[in-house]
């Protein structure tokens, strides 16, 4: 791989975006890291990962990181909107408020993040934006998610228009629809082992995998599972 190419990520003080930093790190992609208490990890080359402050919830951040990283490293070559929230409440419960942080974080930010970076992608011929969605993205499992669902249905949708619009200048968008992954955010919705749920590292050998793809294997959705269900 072309070692001076450079990945963005949200939320990638722990859980999957935390996962795979170390991970593309290993590849030897340059990492500029979102989050909201920005600290170096403790595997990281600071020659080579940069870490910045990224809080979803602020309209003007993305801009700043992503203008941050230009002048830190030059060029932006693939971008993961990782960072989310969960709100475990049925669509009747949830009022106003939780759906508006939800749509905040989950879709709003995503789309800001591909915007202040568009230009960038576009330069490095093979631009790549995942967007970590769900398989909530893709089906409504039960009425506590349900809230969570109308937002990652969202994402999901956010990740194809980022497709279309970015194919002609070598931008690829794909969104990743995982089930259970074993981290935080499951932890507080399920009693699932971490052994029952899918590992993070496995996540982040899969998005790696696809943002290392050529242009002429464009990946519009990826669904990974730890259990069996209908679909999926
Ligand atoms: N775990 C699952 O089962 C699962 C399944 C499907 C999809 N997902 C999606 O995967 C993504 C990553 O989740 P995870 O499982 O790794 O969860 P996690 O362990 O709870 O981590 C969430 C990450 O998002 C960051 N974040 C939250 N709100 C933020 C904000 N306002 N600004 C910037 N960063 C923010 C957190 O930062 P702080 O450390 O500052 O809180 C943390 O780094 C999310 O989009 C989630 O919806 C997770």
């Amino acid at each position: 791989m072309d070692e001076e190419r450079v990945a963005m990520i949200s939320g990638a003080s722990r859980g999957i975006g935390a996962a795979l930093a170390e991970e593309l790190a290993a590849k030897g992609w340059r990492l500029s890291l979102g989050m909201r208490r920005p600290e170096m990890p403790a595997w990281a080359d600071p020659s080579r990962v940069g870490v910045f402050t990224y809080d979803a919830a602020d309209v003007d951040a993305a801009d700043a990181w992503a203008r941050e990283t230009l002048r830190i490293f030059g060029r932006i070559d693939a971008v993961v909107a990782n960072a989310g929230i969960m709100i475990a409440k049925t669509v009747i419960e949830a009022d106003d408020s939780d759906m508006n942080e939800l749509l905040e974080i989950n879709v709003k930010a995503p789309r800001r993040l591909a915007k202040s970076t568009w230009q960038a992608l576009s330069a490095s011929g093979r631009g790549r934006i995942v967007i970590v969605a769900s398989l909530s993205g893709k089906r409504v499992k039960s009425a506590k998610s349900g809230l969570y669902a109308v937002s990652k249905f969202a994402a999901v949708a956010l990740a194809h228009g980022l497709r279309h619009a970015g194919f002609d200048l070598g931008i690829r968008a794909t969104a990743i629809c995982p089930g259970f992954v074993a981290t935080d955010m499951a932890r507080g919705v399920t009693a699932r082992s971490d052994d029952e749920m899918t590992d993070p590292r496995d996540l982040a050998r899969i998005i790696s995998m696809l943002i290392e793809l050529p242009n002429e294997a464009s990946v519009a959705e990826f669904a990974i599972n730890c259990q069996l269900e209908e679909s999926f």
